[in-house]
């Protein structure tokens, strides 16, 4: 079977390094916020181009550590999309804010800028002010960035970046992560760079907001055992940290073979009735994700896992049809119809860099089979 996501394959093709890094990372009898993890953020932050980054536990973390930085909570609201991890509203409540779901222009599944506009001009009755909006890049493809970044500074609303399935992706030459106040990642091992563990990291290049972000992540603390306001535990610990060290090394020829996949997919497809995902203009897609519609999804699901190919669904369900969020959550004018459309249809294909030039060819024959 060749799994629609394989961390382990990710290991195994840097194992030599990893283990040396890790057996590095416990022979120093430092095991949370030390050396490793303190070279990590100033890599990563190297490596995006931001001026400061700061670890953290997961991606779901990051983005309410965002939001808390940017003192953003009770009695304010925060635009995002329904259709997204759920991690990405759950963080918003966790922040203690409460989340608007905006819907998703349905050929880049990202969120609709005009729809957007509209609600920060006109707020849905009953909602506490929009304070901050969280487009994400999903799939690895940037979103609609210039008119949702206008949009914002009209309404002086924060913008964060969840680019959680986009590391390494860019819009106008720059770095996602880099457009917004803060960028946030996941480091979940299936990510484009991903820890063998729970792992997130984010990026600003506000020095002020990095120190409270990193205070936040440990307690409050500025100074040790010393809590300046209510803060959380969520760290980057030493052995990811020294992990994930050797992976960024690694990210940039993994996103350029995920490319290299896209690009056969696109042409396996070229004779089926499936369109190839959509790229946006001036943008560099990462492909965490290669994702193609179907409306005979399961047909199509099961014809590929019999050839021996495993897929993925993301997501099956927007956010706003979730039983935790049904009925409860607020939703702008579109009512998020497109994102309940896409749900229903979108279809992962494998795509990772350990993927074998004959694991290729034989998902590229089977879709190209497609009718
Ligand atoms: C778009 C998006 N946001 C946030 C998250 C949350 O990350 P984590 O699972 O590391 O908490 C994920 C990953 O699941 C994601 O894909």
């Amino acid at each position: 079977m060749i799994p629609a996501a394989n961390p382990g394959a990710g290991y195994r093709a840097l194992k030599g390094e990893i283990d040396t890094a890790v057996a590095r990372a416990l022979e120093s009898g430092w095991y949370i916020l030390g050396a490793e993890g303190k070279a990590f953020e100033q890599e990563f932050a190297a490596w995006l181009g931001a001026a400061h980054a700061v670890g953290c536990g997961n991606g779901t973390d990051a983005l309410a550590l965002a939001l808390r930085g940017l003192g953003i909570g009770p009695g304010m609201a925060v635009a995002t999309v329904s259709h997204t991890a759920v991690a990405t509203v759950a963080a918003i409540e966790m922040a203690g804010a409460v989340p608007v779901l905006i819907d998703i222009d349905p050929l880049h599944y990202t969120m609709d800028p005009e729809e957007l506009a509209e609600v920060l001009a006109h707020p849905p009755p009953g909602l506490p002010p929009i304070r901050a909006a969280i487009p994400v890049h999903l799939y690895g493809q940037a979103a609609d960035m210039d008119p949702i970044l206008a949009a914002c500074r009209r309404h002086g609303v924060a913008v964060i970046e969840d680019c959680s399935q986009a590391h390494g992706a860019t819009l106008g030459g720059r770095k996602l992560g880099t457009l917004g106040a803060v960028g946030t990642f996941s480091l979940y091992p299936t990510k484009n760079l991903g820890a063998l563990g729970d792992g997130g990291v984010l990026a600003t290049d506000d020095a002020e907001l990095a120190a409270r972000i990193a205070a936040l992540r440990q307690y409050g603390w500025r100074t040790h055992y010393n809590s300046d306001e209510v803060g959380v535990n969520s760290r980057l610990d030493e052995l990811q940290a020294a992990i994930l060290r050797v992976k960024l090394l690694h990210l940039d020829a993994g996103n350029l073979r995920r490319q290299v996949i896209a690009a056969a997919y696109d042409g396996a497809l070229a004779g089926t009735p499936i369109p190839p995902p959509a790229r946006r203009s001036g943008a560099t897609h990462v492909f965490h994700q290669y994702v193609v519609r179907v409306p005979d999804r399961d047909a199509v699901q099961a014809r590929l896992r019999a050839g021996g190919i495993g897929t993925g669904i993301h997501y099956p369900a927007p956010v706003h049809r979730q039983p935790a969020y049904r009925d409860r959550v607020a939703l702008g004018p579109a009512k998020c119809l497109a994102s309940e459309a896409a749900a229903a249809e979108v279809l992962s294909l494998p795509v990772y860099p350990e993927l074998t030039d004959d694991e290729l060819s034989t998902v590229a024959g089977a879709i190209s089979a497609l009718r």
